[in-house]
């Protein structure tokens, strides 16, 4: 018998063996191996993750190009300071967007939703890459505002996908998206607004996933686990605030009138919520539309009128 005839033989030996003995092994919930991941099961996330290819840019070398095109920023230390403030919040949601992005990609059961999870991963690593580009041209970043924190380490820790993709795909990338479009709006520097044309298609496209998909994952959870979902939201809720009165000053200095945003940011925002949820069998088990538009009206006085 030749060497490579015993290899063969041997190494079907002791794999049989080794596969044998994985019964007492953790059990790997995704079949890598099924013939069922052959099949596009969720046309639209299939679309969505060509999209993704599609879109595909270098940050690094858009960085570079707007730099030679405008020059290095000289942006006068009142206005750094507010940008820094505004900045650092999104820069550390996109480093847990990322985390959260590559968690779920490992969670989630369907072959479709991970491979637009594995480009939301890329993605955000751009977007991260892309800030710490930007941000080392304005200074040291504050450290992160502590209510925002308590959000982005919920949505890090939570074992529930259902939850994780409520904070990180329906909340936290729809408050990214409007803080991106508030920027590139009201605040005329070049090369910030070049960037954030760039990372707010990416982060669209984050928010179309949890309405192609949400519906999906929520439509498996329990009643009790979509009890959790709506008081974690009233919670986190309470955290947003806290953090957009903060910001407020930031923005006026930046010529961003936050409550203008922030009444923009919760209308889309809760359609989109109400669009997934009547798609679910908790369509009749959740806040009524009308009373979470009169909270969201109350939060909006108290931005207003907060100094
Ligand atoms: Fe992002
Ligand atoms: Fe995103």
């Amino acid at each position: 018998m030749s060497v490579g005839q015993i290899i063969d033989k041997l190494g079907l030996y002791l794999a049989k063996g080794k596969l044998g003995f994985q019964k007492f092994a953790p059990k790997i919930e995704f079949n890598p191996y099924s013939y069922e991941n052959l099949k596009v099961k969720y046309p639209l996330l299939d679309k969505s993750y060509e999209l993704s290819k599609k879109h595909f840019w270098d940050d690094t070398e858009v960085f570079n190009s707007l730099l030679e095109k405008y020059g290095f920023p000289h942006i006068p230390q009142e206005e750094k300071d507010a940008l820094l403030k505004i900045l650092s919040i999104i820069y550390y949601g996109e480093i847990v967007a990322m985390l959260v992005a590559s968690q779920l990609l490992n969670m989630v059961q369907d072959m479709d939703a991970k491979k637009v999870l594995s480009a939301q991963v890329i993605e955000e690593a751009k977007h991260v890459t892309a800030y710490q580009k930007y941000l080392s041209m304005l200074g040291n970043i504050p450290e992160i505002d502590p209510n925002s924190r308590c959000v982005l380490d919920d949505v890090l820790r939570t074992r529930s996908v259902a939850l994780k993709m409520v904070g990180l795909h329906l909340l936290t990338e729809t408050v990214a998206y409007y803080l991106f479009t508030a920027l590139k709006e009201c605040y005329k520097e070049p090369i910030l607004k070049g960037l954030l044309d760039y990372m707010a298609r990416d982060e669209a496209k984050h928010v179309g996933f949890a309405r192609k998909y949400l519906p999906e994952v929520i439509n498996k959870i329990s009643y009790l686990e979509q009890i959790r979902i709506l008081l974690k939201q009233l919670e986190w809720t309470f955290h947003i605030t806290a953090s957009i009165l903060r910001l407020k000053k930031a923005g006026e200095i930046l010529g961003i009138d936050v409550a203008k945003w922030f009444e923009r940011g919760t209308r889309d925002f809760l359609d989109v919520a109400y669009e997934i949820i009547e798609k679910t069998k908790f369509a009749n088990f959740s806040i009524p539309k009308n009373v979470s538009e009169i909270i969201s009206k109350k939060i909006l006085q108290i931005i207003s009128s907060y100094n």
